[in-house]
């Protein structure tokens, strides 16, 4: 499909060019010659070995030294992840007529496309302090267990909510498997990281469209930022790159790995766990040739849980890094921010 000669797509994107709200200063833009190829790749685990142990302590060093990891064998089937890929693209090719009835400004909308080449038209003005990525996101609520989050989403394209409930049972799963596999890297026990973020987790998909780019070194696909929840598990477009981490100070590819899952750290993993797990910089860059696609499903704390670093992680060794705060104060604070490069020591300070 990535190849697909769909005519709304060619309109779309032939519509498409680098207008000045795209093109960011200097000193935000990519750098691309100087993201070395060579080197350093971000782990990629195999979570179908039966060694429990070695798991454990692969996934918790992953954590600490890189913040963002690759699964393999990670339980989800492939025909499953490949039909959400093509709902994900489905959506984002509806005809234009119906995919404006979902496109929305309103941050307090919970189902809405970010339609970011529609407000480049409109604000048409470079002096304008937020620039447009190079790409489209749609949003909505999933829930682990509880389905009624379809009953929000667009009935067109026709088997988007069926395959994003059956999507969002499997990675349910997985996330609380990631959860008690991250809780015992900590010394803990399996059961308390899931614990600690409530019984009514707030839990976010985003699914992001970037068309191919004409000059990627001006512009990126999605800015600089770390996750705001505690976890996030992403299902990317094989083969093609796009995401980026910041490691040692510098910016690294991580290589798509195909079937393979992106499992991201994130704020609020990094304070439970006193700064031991890292919530990882990262951005999307974009290429002149292929369009890609993400789906990025966020699991966050319930509202009104507690978060700090946990009791047992504090001692004269380890000070407390982080002060106990409601999940719903860091919302407030989060959700006043302009920018997109909000990173969480500013809410602490
Ligand atoms: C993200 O969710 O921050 C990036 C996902 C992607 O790889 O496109
Ligand atoms: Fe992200």
């Amino acid at each position: 499909w990535a190849n697909s000669e769909d005519s709304d797509m060619s309109t779309m994107e032939a519509s498409l060019s680098l207008t000045p709200d795209f093109i960011l200063p200097v000193e935000r833009r990519p750098n691309l010659a100087e993201v070395s190829k060579l080197g350093d790749n971000v782990p990629i685990i195999d979570m179908g070995t039966g060694d429990a142990d070695g798991l454990v302590e692969e996934i918790a060093r992953a954590c600490e030294m890189y913040g963002l990891f690759l699964i393999k064998n990670h339980g989800v089937p492939q025909e499953l992840c490949e039909s959400m890929l093509a709902g994900v693209t489905d959506l984002f090719h509806l005809p234009p007529k119906v995919k404006a009835l979902l496109v929305s400004d309103d941050p307090t909308k919970d189902v809405r496309i970010c339609n970011h080449y529609r407000k480049a038209e409109e604000k048409g003005d470079s002096k304008a302090k937020r620039f447009s990525m190079w790409s489209e996101v749609f949003k909505h609520p999933w829930h682990p267990s509880d389905q009624s989050f379809a009953d929000l989403l667009p009935s067109d394209p026709p088997n988007y909510r069926k395959i994003v409930t059956t999507y969002a049972k499997e990675i349910g799963i997985l996330m609380s498997r990631l959860f008690n596999l991250m809780s015992q890297g900590l010394g803990l026990e399996g059961d308390v990281l899931q614990n600690r973020l409530g019984k009514n987790p707030l839990c976010r998909v985003q699914a992001n469209y970037y068309p191919p780019c004409s000059n990627p070194d001006l512009t990126l696909g999605l800015g600089v930022h770390t996750d705001r929840d505690a976890l996030t598990v992403v299902l990317p477009t094989p083969n093609v790159e796009g995401l980026q981490i910041m490691k040692d100070d510098r910016w690294m590819i991580v290589d798509p790995v195909p079937n393979a899952l992106v499992v991201n750290i994130g704020d609020q993993l990094q304070v439970l766990s006193n700064g031991k797990y890292k919530s990882v910089l990262h951005r999307v860059v974009t290429n002149e040739c292929q369009s890609r696609v993400s789906l990025a499903m966020f699991y966050g704390p319930d509202k009104d849980a507690l978060i700090g670093p946990i009791e047992n992680l504090i001692d004269d060794q380890h000070p407390q890094v982080y002060r106990n705060y409601y999940f719903s104060e860091f919302l407030e604070v989060y959700r006043k921010q302009e920018g997109k490069n909000r990173k969480i020591k500013e809410f602490f300070e």
